[in-house]
């Protein structure tokens, strides 16, 4: 245990625009109290306009260092002082530490939900054929830790396939600097279904089904034969999405968001503190607020 004597007060917090029904402050809070820290974590609302303002108020303050969420995690970029390579990478922030007034950007979503996918089920990622909906920024940071995790072989679909297309390009770019060799795909939209079938496990990183659109799901797996499948989805508001309620039904072994919005929020707590993240109290902290609010 740490001895909290030893530890002066720091204040950490999270960026976000809207930041209220925000979870992190309770994850976080819940593992600064594991530890007796005298630290807090405060969630800060602020628009995309006074985000520079913001940032020069953060390091007045000694705001020893924050997360950020939608919709800074890449227009913050340009005002960090330096960037971790796979932040670069992927394109976006997800943590900054304030080290003595210099901010440094780092991205813990794609390893935090390789994390915590590898912990909650029993897999080998280098035979497993991946099939991902969606291309957005969640695709391209999940895609690429599952590179670097050993995936060989990743099916892409997106409703607009131009953007499917892109990340294809940037992920080929990425395996040829890592010198792995990769099968890519990309799938039409409308294929999705029938491609889920030949699919080890399918990984929705699309915003479908996400509260208050919970009846959404961006492919019906109604009807379908997936056992041996897993279904994954990185929403967490529901805790069961419809999708992840169809993949059960059609047999798959389910893997909720809860995991990946924890294992990111417990790499940052590393970053801030150089502790090991006590990941079973912060995800006890996500399933009470998220159960209280959904009875
Ligand atoms: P994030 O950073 O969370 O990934 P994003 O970059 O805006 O956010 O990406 C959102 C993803 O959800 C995209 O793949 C988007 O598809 P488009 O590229 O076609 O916009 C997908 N998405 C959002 N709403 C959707 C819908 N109603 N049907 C299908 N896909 C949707």
């Amino acid at each position: 245990m740490v001895n909290q004597f030893t530890h002066e007060p720091k204040r950490f917090g999270l960026l976000a625009h809207p930041a209220k029904h925000s979870l992190s402050p309770s994850m976080h809070n819940a593992a600064f109290d594991f530890y007796q820290l005298p630290y807090h974590y405060h969630a800060f609302d602020i628009p995309p306009e006074q985000l520079e303002e913001a940032l020069r108020g953060f390091k007045l303050l000694g705001i020893k260092g924050f997360n950020v969420t939608v919709p800074h995690k890449e227009r913050i970029m340009p005002f960090l002082d330096e960037i971790s390579e796979e932040a670069k990478q992927i394109g976006a922030v997800n943590t900054v530490i304030n080290k003595e007034g210099k901010l440094c950007g780092y991205n813990t979503d794609g390893e935090g939900y390789v994390h915590s996918l590898l912990k909650e089920i029993n897999l080998d990622i280098s035979q497993t054929k991946i099939l991902l909906l969606g291309a957005g920024g969640a695709a391209k940071g999940i895609a690429i830790f599952l590179l670097k995790h050993g995936c060989r072989s990743i099916f892409i679909t997106n409703r607009t396939s131009a953007r499917a297309m892109q990340l294809i390009e940037q992920l080929k770019a990425y395996a040829m600097s890592l010198e792995i060799q990769v099968e890519f795909n990309q799938i039409p939209w409308e294929e999705a279904k029938n491609t889920c079938v030949n699919a080890d496990l399918m990984i929705n990183t699309t915003s479908v089904g996400l509260w208050p659109n919970v009846e959404d799901s961006p492919v019906s797996l109604e009807g379908l034969d997936l056992n041996n499948k897993v279904v994954s989805d990185i929403i967490y508001n529901p805790l069961e999405t419809t999708i992840l309620r169809q993949a059960k039904v059609a047999g798959a072994q389910i893997h909720t968001g809860v995991g990946m919005f924890v294992y990111q929020g417990a790499l940052a707590f590393k970053l801030f503190t150089e502790l090991d993240p006590p990941v079973e109290v912060m995800r006890q902290a996500v399933l009470k607020h998220l159960l209280s609010h959904q009875k």
